[in-house]
């Protein structure tokens, strides 16, 4: 990684605050209200999250991903033969066109793809009203349901958000959250709502700070009763 200092490309003001994007070398970086976001450098957590979705789900022909940033987990998805569809649901206009103009040749023009679907707008409002179901669903719109750059983003990981993500869920579906942190309290509030809950650590080769986190709820079975979290139903990665 090149530590030089960053060139602001562009600086604006959003409906969600301060977005910026810099570039550090032949690296981009995305800043949101002065938080780091993501980098164009450390796209292999954004993808890991992809992958272990795609484990779980028995067909993944059509996807749903919340977040798009530098497109990763996009052109990951799209990697996969039995992909039909990614629908991708992004709130920042900027992040939108940074990809057609900035991070094409980062994700093999995954934006421009045929199966790819591009939806502006904001998934913690699209969620409650759309009607499509998917095989998987990746979220990563935030930092991980304790860490949270946008507060307004909490309904993403709360009952009432579960509970929706459950029904925009095909039977042998998987949902995946990424998380920069492990949260037990987040464990057990998905293990209220999906019969079969994993948590698999993201393999760090650096092997500096807590390691990234991929939050799995499958609702293969009859769905458990809300609002408690029963033990018996958190199978653990070994
Ligand atoms: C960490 S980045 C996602 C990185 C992405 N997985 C990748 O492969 O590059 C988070 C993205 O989610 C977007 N976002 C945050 N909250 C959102 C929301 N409520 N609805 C839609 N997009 C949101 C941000 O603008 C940002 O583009």
């Amino acid at each position: 990684m090149d530590f030089e200092r960053p060139t602001v490309i562009e600086r604006l003001e959003t409906p969600y605050g301060e977005l910026q994007l810099q570039k550090r070398g032949p690296h981009f970086e995305v800043i949101s209200n002065g938080t780091f976001l993501m980098a164009s450098y450390n796209g292999e957590s954004e993808r890991h999250l992809v992958r272990a979705a795609f484990k779980k789900a028995h067909h993944p022909a059509h996807v749903l991903i919340g977040g798009l940033g530098v497109g990763y987990s996009l052109e990951e998805a799209l990697i996969h033969e039995d992909v039909a569809s990614v629908t991708v649901v992004e709130r920042e206009e900027a992040i939108i066109r940074w990809n057609a103009e900035h991070f094409l040749s980062l994700t093999n023009n995954a934006v421009r793809h045929p199966k790819t679907r591009i939806v502006h707008d904001d998934i913690s409002q699209w969620m409650r009203s759309t009607e499509a179901t998917y095989d998987v669903i990746c979220l990563d719109t935030d930092n991980g349901p304790d860490w949270l750059i946008h507060d307004d983003n909490r309904y993403i990981y709360a009952e009432a958000g579960l509970k929706r993500w459950r029904e925009l869920l095909t039977p042998d579906g998987c949902v995946a959250f990424w998380s920069a942190n492990a949260s037990r309290d987040f464990e057990k509030l998905l293990a209220s709502f999906f019969q079969e809950v994993k948590v698999v650590q993201v393999p760090d080769p650096t092997k500096r700070g807590e390691p990234d986190v991929v939050y799995l709820g499958s609702r293969r079975g009859r769905p458990l009763h809300f609002g408690r979290s029963n033990e018996k139903n958190f199978p653990r990665e070994a």
